[in-house]
């Protein structure tokens, strides 16, 4: 298993690469790239930690070589948040970032896995696919938006909320990622009920928890620890469905006549990437309601992504 990080020297990049250098199974590699030049001793660094995973670090004019030869390609390269802005700020600055590293993976491991946590997400997962159809390397099964820090925050809050064991929680999130369009289905979680007031607090809590963490730092980034967990825990049932295990996960995939040319669904994981997306199930009317109100920003985010490559 070859995996590459784009971006690895930045604060999600070096908490993935930690998580992946210490957990990817037995005989794997770690292909650490960024623009930064401290990209080579952050390879040094974690080549220290006795694990069976080789890692090598690749500086700005070495993506190609970082590139060769991955089954797997996780991208948090760009800039984060500061406060009062919002994750759609950010385009301007990070579209150009990724299209560069997508033209690469194009040329350098077609058939990879990718997955995008690049804000804002909701666009960038559209550049992507569109260099990919550009360079007919295009396959909708392996582009991934990953939106599991949704679901683990989800996971976290739930727990605190209602003193059960975190590690029995599971929250379905659907949508994209920002603002209104991450879509908790609150009313799908086994074993614990909500009133509609509790329903009516939770569900912005988990919508904001970007701009809770934003705020917190007052200008040192965004979430850099969680979203390397998050990531990582990602990154192991991509693994996992690589290596012939059925695994189901949330992420924001393309779909054919669904909500939105892309939308986070439960997706059942394999060899080929995305064997096959599953329904999301039926909504409560809270929840159906949240889902009609933001389709139309979601959408407009697609298009932002899909017209920066194509207009
Ligand atoms: P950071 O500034 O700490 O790190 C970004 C890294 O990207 C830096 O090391 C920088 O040198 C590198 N970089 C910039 N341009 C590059 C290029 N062309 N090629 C390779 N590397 C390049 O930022 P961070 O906190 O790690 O966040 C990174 C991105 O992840 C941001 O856009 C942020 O909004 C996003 N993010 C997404 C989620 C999510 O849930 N999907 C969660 C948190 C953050
Ligand atoms: C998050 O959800 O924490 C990330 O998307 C970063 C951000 O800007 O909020």
């Amino acid at each position: 298993m070859k995996v590459a990080v784009l971006g690895a020297a930045g604060g999600i990049g070096q908490a993935l690469s930690l998580l992946l250098k210490t957990g990817l199974p037995a005989g794997s590699e770690l292909s650490l790239y960024d623009v930064a030049p401290v990209v080579p001793g952050v390879a040094v660094d974690l080549s220290h930690i006795p694990t069976d995973v080789k890692v090598a670090g690749f500086g700005a004019d070495a993506l190609d070589q970082a590139l060769t030869g991955c089954d797997i390609v996780l991208i948090p390269a760009g800039m984060p948040r500061k406060p009062g802005m919002d994750r759609a700020d950010l385009f301007n600055v990070n579209a150009g970032i990724i299209k560069t590293l997508a033209e690469g993976i194009a040329a350098n491991c077609p058939t990879a896995f990718v997955g995008i946590i690049t804000n804002p997400v909701n666009g960038t997962v559209p550049i992507v696919a569109e260099v990919f159809k550009k360079s007919g390397t295009y396959d909708a099964k392996r582009v991934f938006g990953i939106t599991t820090l949704d679901v683990i925050r989800s996971e976290a809050f739930v727990a605190e909320l209602k003193g059960v064991d975190v590690a029995t929680v599971k929250v379905p999130v659907i949508g994209g990622h920002s603002g209104t369009t991450i879509l908790p289905l609150l009313s799908q979680v086994e074993g614990v009920s909500f009133t509609d007031e509790e329903v009516a607090a939770l569900t912005p809590r988990i919508q904001n928890a970007g701009t809770e963490v934003v705020n917190a730092k007052a200008g040192g980034g965004s979430a850099t620890l969680s979203m390397g967990a998050a990531a990582a825990r990602f990154c192991m049932s991509l693994v996992k469905g690589l290596q012939g295990e059925d695994v189901v996960d949330y992420a924001y995939v393309a779909v054919e006549n669904g909500d939105a040319e892309y939308f986070a669904h439960p997706v059942r994981l394999g060899k080929n990437g995305v064997e096959e997306i599953l329904s999301y199930g039926e909504l409560s009317a809270f929840e159906l309601q949240a889902k009609n109100d933001m389709l139309d920003t979601l959408k407009k985010d697609i298009q932002e992504g899909v017209d920066f490559i194509n207009a």
